[in-house]
């Protein structure tokens, strides 16, 4: 992890609630990968790296790499952002989730969430002929999805969080990541694993992960402030994270 500079080299308007920014980013993030994040500042071209603040930073997931130097993040469209933007990164933040080996058919759900923090390992997992599923709950039911590959099935949940279909897409996912509330990720987490556990009663270790979303005020380890209970004792979203097994996590 290091801090490097970066731009925003272009800007485009995906659907009327987001838009993607094409970052153009320092070599040494070439290679961040899916679960990884950047912790951003806002920088005036006269920025003194000297001076530098890991302090409250804005946490961005990448949704895509473009090419080694360009990386795509999706924000909120009211967020007023111009091309050629200066960016201070301190990254990659956190570590790669831990994709099964043999993986067929891969779960995502999003609860009250954007979709975007798993996005980017869609292109991986098509690349690997492995099957995706995005299911929308709650507030997410609104994310308008059709600037994502098509290849993915798209299922919006019902108000009980249910859906058709919902035994056999439990049945068949061989690995389950899940979002929920920003800031409130226990209590979603607590309601998916129930739902989960009501159709398929044995979850093996590594099958059903939550990703945490909390802003991180350092990143670095430093402050514990981004502490979560395991049944492993402590750990910190900003080093073991974002990405906990959710039969692990301390979710009361
Ligand atoms: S954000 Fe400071 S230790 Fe994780």
């Amino acid at each position: 992890m290091k801090e490097t500079q970066a731009y925003i080299e272009r800007i485009r308007r995906v659907n009327r609630e987001y838009q993607r920014l094409d970052l153009a980013v320092d070599d040494s993030l070439a290679n961040i990968q899916a679960g990884q994040a950047l912790l951003v500042r806002r920088i005036e071209k006269d920025y003194e790296a000297e001076v530098w603040d890991p302090y409250l930073r804005e946490l961005w997931f990448p949704v895509e790499a473009q090419a080694r130097s360009i990386l795509v993040v999706e924000q909120r469209a009211r967020q007023p952002f111009l091309p050629g933007q200066l960016l201070s990164i301190i990254g990659p933040v956190g570590s790669p989730i831990r994709l099964r080996q043999k993986l067929r058919n891969i779960l995502l759900i999003a609860h009250d969430s954007s979709p975007a923090a798993l996005l980017f390992m869609l292109s991986p997992l098509l690349a690997r002929d492995v099957s995706i599923t995005l299911v929308l709950m709650g507030a997410a039911r609104q994310y308008e999805a059709s600037h994502l590959p098509e290849a993915l099935e798209l299922i919006r949940a019902e108000d009980n969080l249910g859906w058709n279909d919902m035994v056999m897409t439990l049945g068949w996912a061989d690995q389950i990541f899940v979002l929920g509330t920003p800031g409130e990720e226990l209590a979603s987490f607590a309601k998916i694993l129930r739902l989960v556990r009501s159709r398929r009663t044995v979850l093996p270790p590594r099958f059903i992960y939550g990703m945490l979303q909390r802003q991180l005020p350092c990143g670095l380890g430093a402050c514990h402030a981004c502490m979560v209970n395991t049944r492993q004792g402590h750990k910190l979203q900003c080093v073991d994270g974002p990405a906990f097994d959710l039969t692990t996590l301390r979710l009361e």
